[in-house]
């Protein structure tokens, strides 16, 4: 039976491939975004080469009444909700001591409160059904330590923990929960930076850089979209790929010493590197708290 399914933050990057992926086997996507263009776009190229169809809806996955208006819209249209992908996400990078509270509350509204919302909205229509699957998109960040992500970090660790104890509370009613776990993906968001509205830390724009170092051939998102319907199809708890992201788990649980050295080692690059520069600072957002507006950051020099 093709699925009916919503996909938030699906206009670009992983959420469009997994759309992409479904649409082309039939089911049904609801193309969800905070960017409706980009959403209407992908939908109406989604739909003209088939099989399956997709529509666009623009959300912002931090406001939970739109995002139980996008599910109540769904089922009125299509009398069911099979899958519910909290995708949306956004990458806030920097060291924690540059961070100021606007970072955080932008990467937990997003990426943690954001799938809170898609969860609150579809999992009891699911109970209702007896059936449904739920997939939040964390991170392999979710499963191991990511200094320069720190709130980044904390978000994806708090979806999977979501994830896995939704889990085996949503079992009973037939309901699989999945979360997927990827490294470093080739998508918009290595590019993107800390959001144009935040102060810029010291290595902002050079994501790409920085996933690069970590993971030289980054996954597509085409590769890990095919992995995700394979966990969705098997109701796997985690989706964790490519390899290398699966082989630095592993190290966590069974050698996370070997992992951590490697770690600092790689923290170190970062600081010698891509933190090595003067911070630029975005002129909003920092009024409340002026000591630390136009603050330069010069002090990380390469480790001996
Ligand atoms: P992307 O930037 O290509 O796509 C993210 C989408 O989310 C964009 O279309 C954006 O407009 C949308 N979005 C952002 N804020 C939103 C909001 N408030 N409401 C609704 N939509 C919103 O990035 P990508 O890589 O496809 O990211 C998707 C998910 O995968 C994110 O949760 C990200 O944290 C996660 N991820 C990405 C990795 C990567 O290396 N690309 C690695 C691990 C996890």
């Amino acid at each position: 039976m093709a699925l009916i399914a919503i996909i938030t933050g699906a206009a670009s990057g992983i959420g469009q491939a997994l759309a992409s992926a479904l649409v082309t086997r039939g089911d049904t996507v609801v193309v969800a975004d905070i960017d409706g263009d980009g959403a209407e776009h992908a939908a109406s190229e989604l739909t003209r080469h088939g099989p399956g169809a997709a529509t666009p809806a623009m959300v912002d996955v931090r406001d939970a009444g739109a995002v139980q208006a996008l599910v109540d819209q769904t089922l009125e249209r299509h009398g069911r909700l099979d899958l519910m992908v909290n995708n949306a996400g956004i990458g806030v990078g920097g060291e924690a001591g540059d961070l100021l509270l606007a970072h955080w509350d932008r990467v937990i509204d997003v990426n943690l409160r954001g799938v809170v919302h898609g969860v609150l909205a579809a999992y009891p229509v699911m109970i209702g059904q007896r059936s449904g699957q739920i997939v939040n998109t964390a991170s392999l960040a979710g499963l191991i330590p990511a200094p320069s992500l720190t709130p980044y970090a904390t978000t994806k660790h708090a979806v999977v923990g979501l994830s896995l104890s939704l889990r085996a509370e949503a079992a009973a009613y037939g309901i699989g929960v999945t979360a997927v776990c990827p490294g470093f993906v080739d998508t918009p968001i290595l590019d993107k930076g800390t959001p144009d509205d935040l102060p810029r830390p010291a290595g902002s724009g050079r994501e790409r850089e920085l996933a690069r170092h970590f993971q030289p051939r980054l996954y597509s998102a085409d590769r890990l979209a095919q992995d995700i319907v394979r966990g969705i199809d098997r109701n796997a708890a985690l989706v964790v790929a490519p390899a290398s992201a699966r082989m630095a788990w592993y190290l966590s649980r069974y050698a996370p010493f070997v992992l951590n050295r490697m770690i600092a080692r790689q923290m170190a690059w970062a600081r010698a590197t891509l933190f090595a520069q003067p911070t630029v600072q975005a002129d909003s957002t920092t009024a409340d708290q002026p000591e630390r507006r136009g603050k330069v950051r010069h002090e990380h020099l390469p480790e001996a």
